[in-house]
């Protein structure tokens, strides 16, 4: 008698694939809620844990191997383990990780962010962009002497107070709890994209300190607008490019567009895949950090005091040297924005074939095959998104759980080939469960 199997299902095959896996995300959930250190590694039934990684792959605790679309959350343009890079952080390994003091490198480091990047004419180190932003709107503040930040509805510049206002709908909701009201009065949304909506605020309000925004997937003519606007109005002009920055060209979507902001927040390649950010931009503005031994009353009134233990750490100046060394040659974005593009092509080629509706975009080297916010065409559901994503992984493909695809410069045809195959079996898989 023959029995008809129905296929296994990709939570099947992943429970068996990644048993590894599973097995440690039960052990994390007893130390850590949800078992998860970042909101967007929450993956369910259970994430992949990784072992290694190297170039523009990575292996999980079960031995199998993927290419890797995280890219340490695009910190990696260089992808894993780029042999300069690593030089340099092994030897400053050796020499210190931390001096609690003034050194070369920081100054170095400094110097070519204000060679790369068109806004940059003071530079000031943290340790991630969260805190770059944070600081962005208390620079803002300072100089003007106002109190409100307009951010662009849904744009994401890391996790603090003012950061989780306006993220998601409803916008006048924080997306978490514990943010003070009055903090919440200091943040005005307006939809990315539509100046005369920025216009009527600018208009409304003469409390207004800055406008923040990412520029990636918005017009030159828009950023143009938004720039001549703010600057009628002495009203400071942030562009967030913690993810932009060194990626859409070397000196960021600033030099793409040619809109130059007042100040620009870094992190992520920055640092060469080592912790660290900064604020950096117009030298009156950045002024607020400076001391005045000469003027008591100044010093204690008039300007911006920072600490930060890990502020242009020597390790992660060491490697944030090395890359930005590399990074600074336009050859590097324009390879990874060609790798993107293949992607876009083979996934938009295979969402023909099987009659899937959407497309894969790619906007820089961020290829997008999906729903990924900023960027996405295809018509899925975001729950389709993470089963695709889900599914991919069965193939050797991660795209964490989304299907928004972070490329390097070191991803190459082989890559290509495997992940635009991965994406066609989910699909397959997926329609055989009856979805899609
Ligand atoms: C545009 C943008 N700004 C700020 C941040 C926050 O940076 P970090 O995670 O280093 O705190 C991120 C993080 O992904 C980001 O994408």
């Amino acid at each position: 008698m023959v029995v008809a199997t129905r296929p296994r299902t990709v939570n099947e095959r992943r429970g068996e694939q990644l048993a590894g896996s599973a097995a440690w995300y039960e052990r994390a959930t007893q130390v850590f809620p949800s078992g998860v250190t970042h909101e967007t590694r929450f993956f369910q039934p259970f994430p992949i844990y990784i072992d290694r990684a190297e170039g523009s792959r990575k292996w999980d605790v079960d031995g199998n191997e993927y290419v890797d679309y995280i890219g340490g959350h695009g910190a990696l343009l260089l992808g894993h383990g780029h042999p300069a890079l690593t030089a340099a952080a092994t030897e400053q390994l050796q020499r210190g990780t931390h001096y609690g003091a003034s050194h070369e490198l920081e100054v170095r480091w400094a110097e070519l962010v204000t060679e790369i990047v068109p806004s940059a004419e003071r530079v000031r180190f943290h340790s991630s962009g969260t805190e770059a932003t944070m600081m962005a709107m208390r620079l803002a503040r300072g100089f003007t002497g106002k109190d409100v930040i307009i951010k662009m509805q849904g744009h994401f510049h890391g996790w603090h107070d003012y950061a989780a206002l306006q993220m998601a709908p409803p916008y006048d909701e924080p997306v978490s709890v514990g943010i003070p009201q009055a903090v919440q009065e200091s943040v005005v949304g307006v939809p990315a994209g539509d100046i005369a909506a920025l216009r009527a605020v600018l208009d409304a309000r003469d409390d207004v300190a800055g406008v923040i925004l990412l520029c990636n997937g918005m017009s030159t003519e828009y950023l143009q607008q938004v720039r001549n606007l703010t600057r009628e109005r002495d009203v400071i002009l942030i562009f967030d490019e913690v993810v932009t920055g060194f990626r859409w060209a070397p000196g960021g979507c600033q030099e793409y567009h040619g809109v130059v902001p007042d100040l620009t927040t870094l992190a992520k390649i920055l640092a060469g895949g080592l912790p660290g950010g900064a604020v950096c931009g117009r030298r009156d503005i950045m002024e607020l950090f400076k001391h005045w031994p000469d003027d008591p009353h100044r010093n204690r009134h008039g300007r911006i005091a920072h600490q930060g233990t890990f502020n242009a750490n020597p390790l992660a100046a060491a490697a944030g040297i090395a890359c930005l060394e590399i990074v600074r040659d336009p050859a590097i974005q324009r390879r990874a924005a060609a790798t993107a593009g293949q992607i876009r092509d083979g996934i938009n080629d295979v969402l023909l074939r099987h009659s899937v509706g959407g497309e894969a975009g790619a906007n820089g080297s961020a290829a997008v095959a999906s729903t990924d916010a900023s960027m996405v065409s295809i018509s899925v559901s975001t729950a389709e998104a993470a089963r695709i994503a889900a599914a991919m992984q069965l193939y050797g493909v991660d795209t964490g759980g989304r299907t928004g695809m972070i490329v390097s410069a070191v991803h190459d045809e082989r890559d290509v080939g495997q992940t635009v195959t991965a994406f066609e079996r989910a699909l397959e898989l997926i329609q055989d469960e009856g979805a899609l």
